[in-house]
């Protein structure tokens, strides 16, 4: 299955009908996460760091600042797939950041652009080197989200509260 097939299968089974939802993925690389939620009939906004992916609705940035680039309280759900875990630690290594102090600030900035009660998706395809990621459940939870679902350890759906 590609990469496209598999979040089809992962959006459908863990945030049901995204049609007319306002999404944004962060971390968004070539789009596959985009196209998926666009043709499930969501209103998709994505940044990521690099500009692999084009698409009017595409920002070059960091995720560090997502508030001054999308608009606060504005999304239903938001999705990081592949980007917690090895991505964000390299570009901490390349940037010369703290890697907890911008996990953290990227969380407040989610929840600062998801309006009160929408969904986070996050999918660490690293979580088996927990090393890559200074995130627990209790990170989370002082930032203002609710754990939904704990999917194989690796996959997390999370409510603003
Ligand atoms: C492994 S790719 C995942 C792409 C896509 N989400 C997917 O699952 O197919 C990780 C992406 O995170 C992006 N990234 C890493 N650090 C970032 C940051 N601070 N802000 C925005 N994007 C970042 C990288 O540029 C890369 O495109």
């Amino acid at each position: 299955m590609n990469a496209a097939a598999g979040y089809a299968v992962l959006f459908k089974d863990i945030l049901g009908n995204c049609k007319g939802k306002r999404v944004l993925e962060i971390g968004c690389g070539n789009g596959d996460g985009v196209n998926t939620l666009q043709n499930m009939g969501a209103d998709v906004n994505c940044i990521d760091a690099g500009s692999k992916h084009v698409s009017p609705t595409h920002k070059t940035g960091s995720a560090t600042e997502l508030l001054k680039f999308f608009q606060p309280g504005s999304f239903d759900t938001v999705v990081a797939l592949a980007f917690f875990g090895s991505p964000l630690a390299k570009w901490c290594v390349e940037n010369g950041k703290d890697l907890r102090k911008t996990e953290l600030a990227v969380l407040g900035q989610i929840k600062g652009l998801m309006k009160t009660g929408g969904l986070l998706l996050v999918y660490n395809a690293d979580a088996w080197l927990p090393h890559l990621s200074t995130l627990r459940h209790e990170d989370y939870e002082k930032t203002g989200f609710a754990v939904v679902k704990n999917i194989r350890n690796d996959t997390l759906l999370l409510r603003r509260e």
